[in-house]
């Protein structure tokens, strides 16, 4: 079963996270002066349940879950990979179609290796998908 949308920050907060988040003062600076971006329709989940958007060089995939929608970098963490949105979703648990490490769409974890998903901030105005500016690309050299 799928944790609430809105998950356990706190129960989160140990672990490694790929967010950018980070929790000091000048990210909730940049955060609040950020857009929320329109990406996609709910209308565009009639035949799927994942699509990728391509946003400010951050290659994310949306997952429709039920009636919940969660963003999340398509690149696996693994070896780069982007092909997450290839993968076979089970509930809430997507896994990578190449090597087979999984992932919970809703909260970024990893259920069968180390590291989490970068995730993005997504909210849902009629059926309209908007996500917020996620800022500059990650450095993906890890
Ligand atoms: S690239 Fe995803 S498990 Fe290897």
């Amino acid at each position: 079963m799928c944790p609430p949308a809105d998950g356990d920050a706190d129960a989160l907060s140990d672990e490694r996270d790929w967010s950018d988040a980070a929790g000091t003062r000048e990210d909730a600076e940049a955060e609040s002066t950020r857009e929320y971006i329109h990406v996609a329709s709910t209308r565009d989940f009639a035949k799927t349940a994942a699509i990728v958007r391509e946003l400010r060089g951050h290659e994310i995939v949306i997952f429709r879950i039920g009636d919940a929608y969660h963003a999340v970098t398509n690149v696996c963490p693994h070896q780069h990979s982007p092909v997450l949105a290839e993968g076979m979703l089970d509930g809430c648990i997507v896994t990578c179609p190449m090597h087979g490490w999984s992932f919970d769409v809703v909260t970024g974890r990893t259920v069968n290796a180390s590291g989490r998903l970068k995730q993005y901030t997504l909210r849902v105005e009629g059926d309209a998908i908007l996500i917020l500016d996620p800022g500059p690309p990650l450095d993906l050299a890890w």
